[in-house]
């Protein structure tokens, strides 16, 4: 592979995908994103001036800037994780995410299909079209069993339907017009430069800062959670050796309540920034989000023994780094609380086509 296009990459996952593909192959990076709130380029401050990087600041709905970019840079492979991402913003508001997941996805693989039909046969081979999901695609689990590549799809909020909606798009792609395609389904990430509107980050900053740690329902809901370096490190791994037309689970074998999470990240901080009360006192519990689904679990037995992926990190080893790096990150973590950000990209980006 030597040029991908990754669209979605200023965001949380996104950037962590650049930045190890920067530091660890020689492959040239297309970076393709809208730049709306969770589209962040501080987090790629590190790869920004590398002759390997490029950033395209446009929205995948652009049907005719999306086939441009094809022309243009003549990518190897897509990686596609472009997508409006937070369960609550898409029961507030839903549109957004019709619109990017749905349309966007869409958009992105007509242009893909237009270009990848009049490539070479030997470059028609080894194009792939590498769609990012979530598990959420599959509902809610009760106690017990475990989400497979052939749980059937049963989405419960406007963001999951939409995701699930742009998975059909991309098989029917495949199955259809033969678009080379691989898709995969991930647990829920978490990690550095992650927007703290998620739980983990979001209950990091407001311990710090003293606030309330909001707990929807009971915080029995469970989630399955993977360190978002480990996931980056599957996705290329499913690019490069994933068989075409296949689905493949990720997940961190790391069942939690939310309640378990708040604590873990409460006991980490009474650790590291002690404070007269202990940071779980600030535990409140909040209105449960609604169709909240219960539980999301990964069988990622078939990325571990077709592709032999692993994840490195445990939740604690992985919790540890994360606090630690919000911590030890306040001008990224204070430029996303006050939206900055947005200033500092109009500033540096406005000659490279962002604004
Ligand atoms: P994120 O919200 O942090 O980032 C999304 C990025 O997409 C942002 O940079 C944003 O600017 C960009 N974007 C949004 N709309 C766009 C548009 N119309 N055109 C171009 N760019 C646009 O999301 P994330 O957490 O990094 O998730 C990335 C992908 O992984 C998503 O597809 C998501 O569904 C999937 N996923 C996320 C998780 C998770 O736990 N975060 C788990 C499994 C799968
Ligand atoms: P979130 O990070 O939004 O991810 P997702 O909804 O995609 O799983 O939420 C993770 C879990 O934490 C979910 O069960 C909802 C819950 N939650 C809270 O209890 N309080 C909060 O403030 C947030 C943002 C989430």
């Amino acid at each position: 592979m030597s040029t991908i296009l990754v669209t979605g990459g200023a965001g949380f996952i996104g950037s962590a995908v650049i930045r190890q593909l920067i530091a660890e192959t020689d492959v040239t990076v297309i970076n393709v994103d809208k730049l709306t709130y969770a589209g962040n380029l501080q987090s790629l401050i590190s790869v920004a001036d590398n002759p390997r990087y490029c950033f395209e600041h446009v929205d995948i709905c652009d049907t005719a800037t999306v086939a441009n970019l094809f022309h243009k840079h003549q990518p190897d492979a897509v990686m596609h994780l472009a997508a409006e991402s937070h369960v609550d913003r898409s029961i507030t508001g839903p549109a957004a995410f019709i619109e990017t997941n749905i349309i966007g996805t869409y958009t992105l693989l007509q242009a893909a299909r237009k270009y990848w039909n009049e490539l070479s046969t030997e470059r028609k081979n080894t194009f792939r079209f590498h769609h990012i999901s979530t598990d959420e695609v599959y509902g809610s689990l009760g106690e017990a069993g475990f989400f497979t590549e052939n749980t059937a799809y049963q989405p419960n909020s406007p963001y999951s339907a939409s995701k699930a909606s742009s998975d059909h798009l991309v098989r029917a792609w495949y199955h259809t017009f033969g678009l080379p395609v691989v898709t995969t389904n991930c647990s829920n990430n978490y990690g550095p430069y992650h927007f703290p509107e998620k739980l983990i980050p979001l209950i990091i900053l407001n311990a710090c800062n003293g606030k309330p740690l909001p707990i929807y329902g009971k915080g029995d809901n469970i989630r399955d959670w993977l360190y978002v370096d480990d996931h980056a490190r599957a996705l290329r791994l499913v690019l490069e050796r994933g068989r075409v037309g296949e689905t493949y689970n990720i997940g961190g074998w790391n069942e939690k309540s939310n309640l378990e999470v708040v604590h873990a990240i409460c006991t980490i901080l009474d650790e590291l920034r002690p404070q007269d009360a202990p940071y779980a006192s600030l535990i409140t519990y909040v209105p449960d989000r609604p169709g909240h689904d219960h539980r999301y679990a990964i069988d990622a037995g078939k990325v571990a023994h077709e592709l032999g992926w692993k994840p490195l990190e445990t939740f604690e080893t992985g919790l540890r780094k994360t606090v630690n790096w919000y911590l030890t990150n306040p001008d990224w973590v204070d430029a996303v609380i006050s939206g900055e950000y947005k200033n500092w990209i109009q500033q540096n980006y406005s000659d490279r086509g962002a604004s």
